[in-house]
């Protein structure tokens, strides 16, 4: 049998056996390896050594022993989903090595194997449990086992370019391999009906533990090459090296991990037990070692790359903890534990513990902020799942729990799992590359930009836009320019998206916080939709749509057509923003500034400057001010003017905006509120309607926001207010019915549990059986249920319960079978007296009685009156 070994020791042994052996040990590297873009990860001890077997560094030394961290988490080698329910995956282990460069090869790397594993002074383990698998032409590796090292010949194994050929990647150094295999025992064996076989099951029983490369090629993108110097890269996992050592089935029962566990059984006050239930504290374990490394090592938390998948596996963590009770932010707290045990080998790990634990709470915050609510999420989607019958969690609802709730899919995966069921990963996919080619899209807008400039190149000898918008809503105009979308000009068939230029146009365009107009271009067999306007600074109005019926092309004449009620609509909150802009200076203080706006059809919008929060009654304030003004009926008008003129009449302008010598002044009623404004308005406040706040928030900075809606924009408000409330109210109806349902139920359970108890403790009167007592229900109905089915069950006797009332009185109900009603017992006399008691009254007939009483204090003593009552009344 092994001897036992801790982690720390075999570790300590591995280094000092190699180094005996004159091998240099070199630390570990990084986790993030340096400047090698085809890793995510550190995933082999040989990785720090890639450029050396290549022959492109040389180094001091030809001979390495090291201890590599190493994380298979992401990219190539990803076994995340694994870890927790395998006896031999982490996300993060510890790979022992060592290295041979153009030093020794085959011959000494498997003796050294050998003797450290067998030899008494190292690890010594006994040779009949350990085999070994080869290449499957490599007779040289098959001479070495079984004639140099002795090892007997049916345990070695030959297998073929899948087990037995290792390769870094895609490219980089690679050759063939030998690995060594301990038995875990006949009792472990599987019931692989070709046999449990290294070579065929490859099940639980054979535990691979040293994987021993011969490097002899490169692997480029164009076939594999010969090494100049052949070498040896070998990787012992300390975690399964340690289960051997230890005598234990997995690498979870390990010293390295006991004290973590340790630490999470402390905190949950649950137990760790070999067993499913062990799933949550290895995951939890495991991933807080695999982050407090990677975060030791440089890596935040983010949404792509080394961070995202960083992020995958401590949120995996937090989605396994809330099995153990956590609540609340915990794996920051377990950062300490993982130190204490690692830090002999990684003293660094000490020196970083404040900034991982930071690290990993703040990360933990963010997700316990969604936890909740994507879990119902994921609720729901099971039930609705159940419910039709489905399998795989869709595609699209994978993606929204990772969008909205930040779930990684493989916490979705890991539920799915949990309750039998897959998850539509190519849906899942498809909605990820959907949302990123709307992301995409949004970016383009430098796109967009880049044909505005082609456009205002194209239009510098055209005079510029002249706008008839202030005074009419159509009007003849001249196309001056037709642009394709990327701002070539054009000639354009229907369908075609165009940039129309014209000469002079009804059409406002965007600016001033008022959204551009939508509408029509029309001519004789030709009509051009326009969904925007804009300007460009030269003055050159752009009307953006596209051509619906005709060609239209530069020089032709159309009738342009500004969309009414959308404008009307936008010039009623425009006006309304000057009013509210008024008020709130009016209410708050002249320290009101404005500081945006988005003025469009069906709602406003209103920046300004104040610190804090308005009250409640401040805004109905400013709504009372505006409507008030409204009700007045001013006209509003508007006339260009000087811009010292303007700011003599204290007309407001909007702060760090420029304007020209001359400006817009416009003005309601004879000047209640005076603005600079190049928008437009209608003619009248009353035309408003009425203006209602609808939100009112900060937005940073000692920035305020109003959102406000006028007009038939109110009435949807308080349309889809009232709608919203009525539903509210049905649910919450619907919610008491469901909740008085089953507080009836659990009284009628209680009641059925009652009656037996009662019954047990029946009396017996002169032959009669005489059942009293308090009941576990209250109200009159109930107790009368309860009697009836105390007294239908016991076929003949007298029952007579009572019960104090949550309003302090007392109910009393008495009943007595028919054999015996009114012929030796009077259920109405019996239920009179027993009240009397109590300090009450009540009667009737002679099977069935209520009465109530007023002293709770005195139910007992009444109850237990009852035997002698029915004694008197049959007369013993
Ligand atoms: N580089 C080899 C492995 O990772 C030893 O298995």
């Amino acid at each position: 049998m092994p001897k036992y070994m801790s982690g720390n020791e075999i570790r300590t042994a591995f280094i000092e056996f190699f180094k005996s052996k004159g091998h240099t040990h070199v630390p570990s590297s990084s986790l993030v390896p340096h400047g090698d873009p085809t890793l995510l990860f550190t995933n082999a001890g040989m990785n720090q050594f890639k450029d050396t077997f290549l022959g492109l560094e040389k180094r001091e030394y030809n001979r390495a022993v090291s201890v590599q961290k190493c994380t298979r988490a992401g990219g190539k080698h990803n076994d995340l989903d694994e870890v927790g329910f395998t006896a031999r995956h982490h996300t993060m282990f510890e790979m022992m090595g060592n290295f041979s460069f153009g030093d020794y090869f085959k011959d000494d790397a498997l003796a050294y194997a050998w003797e450290f594993i067998t030899s008494p002074e190292w690890l010594g383990l006994p040779t009949d449990r350990i085999w070994a698998t080869i290449y499957q032409d490599d007779d040289q590796a098959y001479e070495i086992w079984t004639k140099k090292v002795g090892i007997s010949p049916d345990r070695v194994v030959r297998l073929g370019e899948k087990d037995n050929f290792w390769r870094m990647g895609d490219t980089g150094p690679c050759g063939p391999c030998s690995e060594i295999f301990w038995d875990m025992g006949v009792e472990h064996s599987c019931d692989d009906p070709r046999g449990c076989r290294i070579d065929t099951c490859g099940c639980d029983r054979w535990r691979e533990f040293w994987n021993n490369v011969f490097m002899q090629y490169n692997q480029t993108p164009e076939g594999m090459f010969p090494l100049e110097r052949t070498g040896v890269d070998t990787g012992l996992g300390l975690e399964r090296m340690a289960t051997v050592m230890q005598e234990v089935y997995s690498n979870w029962e390990i010293d390295l991990w006991l004290p973590i566990f340790a630490k999470i059984e402390e905190m949950s006050g649950k137990k760790y037990q070999v067993g499913p239930d062990a799933v949550p504290f290895r995951v939890i374990a495991d991933h807080t070692r695999c982050c407090t490394f990677l975060i030791s090592d440089g890596v935040r938390f983010s949404n792509e790359g080394r961070g995202y998948v960083m992020r995958r596996i401590l949120r995996r963590a937090v989605r396994f903890g809330r099995a153990l009770g956590f609540t609340s932010p915990f794996v920051h707290q377990l950062a300490a534990s993982v130190v204490d045990v690692m830090s002999e080998a990684y003293p660094e790990l000490r020196e970083k513990l404040t900034i991982v634990q930071d690290e990993i709470r703040r990360e933990e915050e963010r997700f316990f902020r969604t936890l909740e609510q994507g879990m119902e999420r994921m609720g729901e989607i099971l039930r609705n799942m159940r419910q039709d019958g489905r399998t795989a969690v869709d595609g699209t609802e994978a993606f929204v729990l990772y969008d909205t709730y930040g779930f990684p899919l493989d916490i979705v995966r890991d539920i799915a799992r949990e309750h039998g069921f897959t998850v539509d990963e190519v849906g899942y996919q498809n909605a990820m590359a959907e949302q990123k080619a709307r992301a995409k899209a949004a970016r383009d807008v430098s796109y967009v930009q880049a044909s505005l400039t082609r456009i205002a190149a194209s239009l510098e000898s055209t005079p510029k836009t002249e706008f008839m918008g202030y005074s009419r809503l159509s009007g003849d105009a001249k196309v001056v320019g037709v642009f394709d979308e990327e701002g070539n000009p054009t000639g354009a068939g229907a369908g075609s998206a165009v940039v129309v230029v014209l000469g002079c146009s009804p059409f406002y365009a965007e600016g001033g916080g008022q959204v551009g107009d939508s509408g029509a271009l029309v001519a004789p067999g030709l009509r051009v939709v326009i969904e925007d306007t804009k300007k460009l600074p030269s003055g050159h109005w752009l009307h953006v749509g596209t051509v619906e019926q005709g060609f239209l092309e530069a020089g032709q004449s159309v009738t342009a057509s500004v969309d009414e009620a959308m404008r009307l609509a936008t010039m009623k909150n425009h006006t309304a923003t000057h009013l509210l802009h008024k008020a709130l200076r009016e209410v708050l203080g002249s320290h009101v500034q404005q500081a945006g706006s988005l003025v469009a059809p069906d709602k406003l919008r209103f920046d300004f400057t104040h610190t804090g929060p308005m009250t409640a009654e401040e805004i109905a304030r400013v709504e009372e001010i505006v409507n008030a003004e409204i009700e007045r009926a001013e006209d509003v008008s508007w006339r260009e003017m000087p811009i010292d003129e303007a700011k003599s009449l204290g007309a407001m302008a909007l702060f760090g905006e420029k304007y020209g010598d001359v400006v817009r002044m416009v003005q309601v009623g004879d000047g209640w509120s005076r603005e600079l404004c190049g928008g437009t308005h209608v003619s009248n406040v009353a035309q408003i309607g009425f203006v209602k706040v609808v939100s009112e928030s900060g937005i940073g900075g000692g920035v305020r926001r109003l959102e406000a809606v006028t007009g038939a924009g109110v009435v949807r408000f308080f349309t889809e207010a009232a709608e919203k409330q009525a539903q509210a109210g049905e649910q919450l109806r619907g919610r008491i019915r469901e909740l008085e349902k089953e507080v009836e139920q659990l009284r009628a359970k209680l009641a059925a549990g009652g009656v037996d108890e009662l019954i047990n403790k029946a009396r017996d009167v002169a032959g009669i059986r005489v059942i009293c007592g308090t009941a576990p229900v209250a109200t009159m109905d109930d107790l009368r249920n309860m009697t009836d089915s105390i007294r239908d069950k016991i076929g003949s006797g007298v029952v007579v319960l009572g019960a104090a009332t949550p309003d302090g009185k007392v109910n009393l109900v008495a009943a007595v079978t028919k054999d015996l009603a009114g012929k030796k017992v009077h259920a109405g006399n019996l239920v009179k007296a027993v009240a009397a008691i109590c300090g009450g009254g009540g009667g009737g007939r002679p099977d069935m009685a209520t009465a109530g009483g007023k002293d709770p204090a005195k139910l007992g003593e009444a109850l237990q009156a009852v035997p002698g009552l029915v004694g008197a009344q049959v007369g013993v």
